[in-house]
């Protein structure tokens, strides 16, 4: 695609015909890609159909690095979970649907109006916190991460969200220095074998994001132990389609009262939560 001074609509053709080729729903994020050039929404694009397209080599650079295979939201600075809108940048892995099952699942277990003090491990983005923080007006989160970009991701979502008074940010692995009495922990820890091949799109994303240790579920055991020997209530966690079985062999013999898991979109196993 080059040229110059396009007008709106033609762009819009141009750009889903470049795309095509490469994404399965070039036509939208052509519209997307749009958007977020003009900083505006789908009704302008039609109301504008025949204006011209302000600073196109700004739009060709966002066009390039998409045909190289950069996820759209870190292109944007945009990604939508359970029906919100979130920033989103490389310093944070990009919110993926199966995790509103992981929300769901802890929605299942607590009562609305209660007060309650949740813990997240590895908060990325802020997404997990932030939508059980809506949900659950009288609910006080810490959340946790090992990365200060993605920590600063969070922060901006916090603060779009309006829910600075009630989630608190920490510089810390697992729950280093969290000495507060937790009554639910909920982690979409890293749980992906190191060394396993991953689709080129994933390379944008945080290393440290996706990969869980040498097996892949070392952080998940590490959040199990720490869930019995503090006495945490309850522990929801997301977790990889063939885990489950190792965290059933896992808890063999440890003092629980009970281990439910889940599944995702696809029918396959995707998370649990453990009661103690
Ligand atoms: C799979 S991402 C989940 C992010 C976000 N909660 C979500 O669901 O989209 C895992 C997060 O855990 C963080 N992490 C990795 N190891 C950690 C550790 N030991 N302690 C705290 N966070 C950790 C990573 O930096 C990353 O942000």
């Amino acid at each position: 695609m080059s040229g110059r001074s396009r007008r709106i609509k033609q762009s819009q053709i141009a750009l889903a015909k470049a795309l095509a080729p490469l994404v399965p729903n070039a036509a939208r994020e052509a519209q997307l890609l749009l958007m977020h050039h003009l900083g505006c929404d789908e009704l302008y694009l039609l109301a504008h159909a025949e204006d011209v397209v302000p600073n196109e080599a700004k739009l060709m650079e966002m066009l390039r690095r998409r045909m190289e295979n950069e996820p759209l939201e870190y292109i944007t600075n945009r990604v939508d979970f359970y029906g919100e809108e979130f920033y989103i940048d490389k310093g944070a892995l990009i919110p993926r649907p199966e995790t509103e099952l992981l929300v769901d699942e802890v929605l299942r277990y607590v009562e609305k109006e209660r007060s309650m003090q949740f813990v997240e491990v590895g908060v990325g983005s802020g997404i997990i916190s932030i939508m059980l923080a809506k949900h659950l007006p009288n609910a006080r989160f810490i959340a946790t991460d090992i990365s200060k970009a993605a920590l600063e991701v969070a922060a901006k979502n916090i603060q779009k969200h309006s829910l600075q008074e009630r989630i608190e940010l920490r510089h810390t692995s697992l729950l280093d220095g969290v000495e507060e009495d937790i009554d639910y922990l909920v982690s979409n820890p890293p749980y992906i074998e190191e060394g396993v091949f991953l689709e080129s799109n994933l390379s944008y994303e945080p290393q440290n994001a996706l990969f869980g240790g040498e097996v892949g579920d070392e952080i998940i055991k590490e959040l199990i132990n720490l869930t019995l020997s503090r006495k945490i209530k309850f522990f929801s966690c997301e977790m990889g389609y063939d885990q489950k079985d190792k965290i059933q062999s896992y808890l063999i013999n440890k003092n629980y009262k009970s281990l439910e898991f889940y599944k995702d979109y696809s029918g396959f196993d995707r998370g649990f939560t453990l009661q103690c």
